[in-house]
This record gives C-alpha cells, structure tokens and sequence, in this order.
C-alpha cells in the first residue's frame, strides 16, 4: 500500500495540514495558529517563522509521506544573502501601497500591463510590496537576495529548495501569465532584480499551489464548469478559462491555475469569514447561537444592510480605503439581526465577483463551496440563494489543505495527473439549493446593496482621525 500524501496550507489564521490515502480519504488531520499583527491601520504583517514553526509541529502529529503545499497568496517575504528573513512579511490583505499601484501602471502602462500579467496592480498584490520597501525601508531592500511566498517560505525550510508554482506567481504581478514564466519585461521597467525570483514550476511538478487554486483542485474543479466558491478569511468565486483571455478593464484576476496549461479567472473580496471573524469577536457569543439568531430573522433583515469592507476591498471595488457598515437600524434589530445582514452582505460581494464573471462569458450552473464559512448551513443558503446557484459540498471539507495532497500525489506519481487525482479522490458529498422565497428577496436587496458603496464612499474622504 503506498504512503499517505500531505497536504499542508498556510494560511492566515493558521497551518491547517491533512493525511490522505490515495483514495481521498482524510487519515488524519493537525492545525495550528499563529497571530497576524497590523502595526499601522491598513497594515497586515505576519512572522514567516511562525508559519514554519505550525508547519513543523503539524507536521509532527501526522505520518510521513510526500509532502504538497499550498498558502496565502501575494505575501511578500525578503530574505539576505544567508536566507535569513529580513522583515515580518506583508500579506495579501495589507493595504499600504496605492502609490506604488499608480507607479506600476504608469511604469509599465496600464494596457500592457494587463496584456502581460492578466491583472491590474492592485494593492494585496507582491510587486508593489517591493516597491513600497524600496521606498520606505530602503536599508531593508538593499539587502534583499531572495523573495518567496508565503508557502514556498516553508518549502525552503523544509527541503532547502527555492520554488514556486506558476499559479501562485501570477499573484506576484511579475510573472507571464500567458507564457507561465517570469516577466522580464515587467521585472524590467520596476527595476527588480529577476535573480531574486526562485525558479517557477507547474503546480504538479513541484506539488505547490496559491491557496485557491488548490481549493479549487481539492473540490475537483480542473477545468470550466462549476464555480469555486471560498468562505475563508477572503470570499472567492472562481472560475477556469477556456483558454487564457484577461479582462480588457482586469475587473477580476485571471491567474494559472494548478492544472497545467489551465487559466482561471477569479474575483476576490477580502473579508468574508474575515467579517464573521469580527462580527464574532465584537458580539462574544458562539458561532452556532448566532447562527440559530440570524434563523429567527426573515430573508432581507428588514432593511438591514451590512457591506463587508473592513479591510477595503479588491473585487469589485479596487479600494484600500473601502470601509464596512451597517445601515438600516432600527430599535427592532437585535444581534442574530447584525449577524444575519452580515452573512447576507458577505454573499452579496460574492454576486459581486460572480456577475464579473459572468460578464467574461463564465455561465456556471453550479457552485462548489469550500473554506470554513462552508460549515454554516445557514451561510450556504444565503449563498446559494444570493447567487442563485446550487452549491455543492465536498466530503472532505478541508479544501486548499486537501488540493496541496492531491498535487503530492501527481508529483510522486500515485495519479498520472490532476484529472486522475480528481477522479480518484474527490467526492461530492451533498447539494444546498436555492430557497426560491429568499431569492426574490435578494434580488432586491442585491440592488439595494450596490448602491452603499458610491453612497458610502465620500464619507471616508472626510475621515481624518
Ligand atoms: C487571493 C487572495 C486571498 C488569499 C487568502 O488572491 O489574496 O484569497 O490567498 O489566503
């Protein structure tokens, strides 16, 4: 019988790491958590040693075997000449470099830009980290001779090898989307030294994948058809490509995908768990008496309206300075009301990024729902009901951390490729259908909600404390 495979994700409230038979059947299972430090409002920092330290003792309750690896995308960590980390790293929800975005566009020009990496520049994203670093922490960027990823961090630590993945470099915005290499172009006009850069691979060749395009493998999304749909700390929809085609306005990523000569397109709201995580924490109560609270509640919450940008936004709204709100209060609404309009908008953002697909040509008839939000039956009706999509539940719940498996599996050769990984491992386990009462509801109150940001915003320009 051959070995397990391991799966470990780094993610952003902690390591989650899994041990999978070659059926797909979840062995055995560690986490651990580490904090997350925001010295400057805007800011998001972590210590990539705390995230090795989790691997390694996740790593120690479970069996041995080959190892895959998947993570938060777009943190930028700078090591010296001996390897040693030079500063905590800034994570994809950090919001400090809108200059460096209007740098970006101008250096390389917004249309040539896009043409190159499928994207915008957009502020989580790594490039205008260095270029932030080069102009705020100077001494700091003069020593740098590596930059990794957050999980391809703990790769090195682990086995010594410097590495990434073409889908989670095309998170970097240096990278060739089109041609899954480098970008010396790019490199090039921002002045980046391209020797910093580790070699990059297919997700299969070197079992590593940014977290959601192994989500995305780990419920069996390897080509068009279902969406991907992520209620982790950030909220995704997701979708493969037929073919690579960024948007003309780059109003949605289109990255590789860990399936070799695969495109995915994908919208990313940056609080979705994330606003539950808040909403939690401010109210002290537990997840599940929330929950029954918010069952209490009619769809729509009467009124009540919650947007979702606690820590600005990306999709659709590329803005740092985005903020959360509740509107509509009224002396009737209690905290299972708070905690309803709080589902109910996190899934309007996520209608958000699907319509944005939808205009790209993307026309799913289902969903496929992974991250940790997934475990609420409420949410998932919300959901489905918002977007009007079937959502499909996959036996193991455990998503990136499981994509990360199947990848060491293809690398090690137990599956000849992705597909075969799939087949082999991934089961859907059940199905949550619209509520056709509450999608009338959400209709309307989709309508009403896309018009808190532009009411909303010049508020924030007004905000000088
Ligand atoms: C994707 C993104 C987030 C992080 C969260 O572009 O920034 O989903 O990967 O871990």
């Amino acid at each position: 019988m051959s070995s397990p495979l391991i799966g470990i994700d780094v993610g952003t409230s902690g390591v989650k790491a899994i041990a999978i038979s070659p059926d797909g059947e979840v062995l055995a299972s560690a986490d651990e958590s580490y904090p997350l430090s925001t010295p400057h409002p805007g800011w998001s920092e972590q210590d990539p040693d705390d995230w090795w330290g989790a691997a390694e003792a996740c790593l120690a309750r479970l069996p041995d075997g080959p190892v895959g690896l998947s993570g938060q995308m777009h943190g930028l960590v700078t090591l010296g000449a001996g390897e040693q980390v030079l500063r905590p790293a800034i994570l994809w929800n950090d919001q400090r470099t809108t200059a460096e975005c209007a740098e970006i566009e101008a250096r390389v020009g917004l249309d040539r830009l896009i043409a190159l990496t499928g994207n915008r520049a957009l502020t989580g994203f790594t490039a205008p980290k260095l270029l932030w670093l080069r102009a705020h922490e100077p001494e700091t960027y003069a020593r740098i001779r590596h930059v990794l990823l957050p999980k391809d961090y703990v790769r090195l630590r682990l086995t010594g090898e410097h590495a990434i993945d073409a889908a989670d470099a095309s998170g970097t915005l240096l990278f060739d989307v089109a041609g899954r290499r480098w970008s010396e172009e790019v490199c090039d006009a921002l002045e980046i030294p391209a020797e910093w850069l580790p070699p990059a691979y297919e997700s299969t060749e070197i079992a590593g994948a940014g977290d959601q395009a192994a989500a995305a493998l780990g419920i069996g999304i390897t080509a068009p058809g279902p969406v991907s749909v992520v209620l982790g700390t950030s909220g995704v929809v997701f979708a493969v490509l037929p073919a690579y085609a960024p948007d003309p306005e780059a109003r949605v990523h289109v990255f590789c995908h860990a399936v070799p000569g695969t495109w995915h397109a994908m919208g990313v709201m940056l609080s979705a768990a994330g606003s539950a995580a808040w909403l939690r924490e401010a109210l002290g109560a537990d997840l599940q008496a929330l929950d029954a609270e918010a069952a209490d509640w009619e769809a729509g919450v009467e009124g009540l309206l919650f947007a979702p940008y606690l820590a600005g936004e990306r999709t659709p709204h590329a803005d740092a300075n985005a903020r959360g709100a509740f509107t509509g209060l009224s002396v009737r609404h209690d905290r299972g009301a708070l905690w309803r309009a709080m589902l109910e908008g996190v899934a309007y953002g996520l209608r958000d990024s699907l319509e944005l697909l939808r205009d790209l040509g993307v026309s799913p008839k289902v969903g496929r729902v992974s991250g940790g939000g997934a475990r609420s039956e409420l949410w998932l009706r919300i959901v489905a009901s918002v977007l009007n999509l079937p959502l499909e539940r996959t036996v193991s719940e455990e998503g990136s951390a499981f994509g990360a498996a199947l990848l060491a599996g293809v690398r090690a050769g137990v599956f000849a490729d992705a597909g075969e990984a799939v087949s082999r491992c991934v089961r859907v386990r059940d199905r949550v259908e619209p509520d056709p009462g509450w999608v009338a509801v959400y209709e309307r109150g989709y309508d009403r909600y896309r018009t808190l940001y532009p009411t909303l915003r010049p508020l924030e320009d007004t905000n000088d404390s």
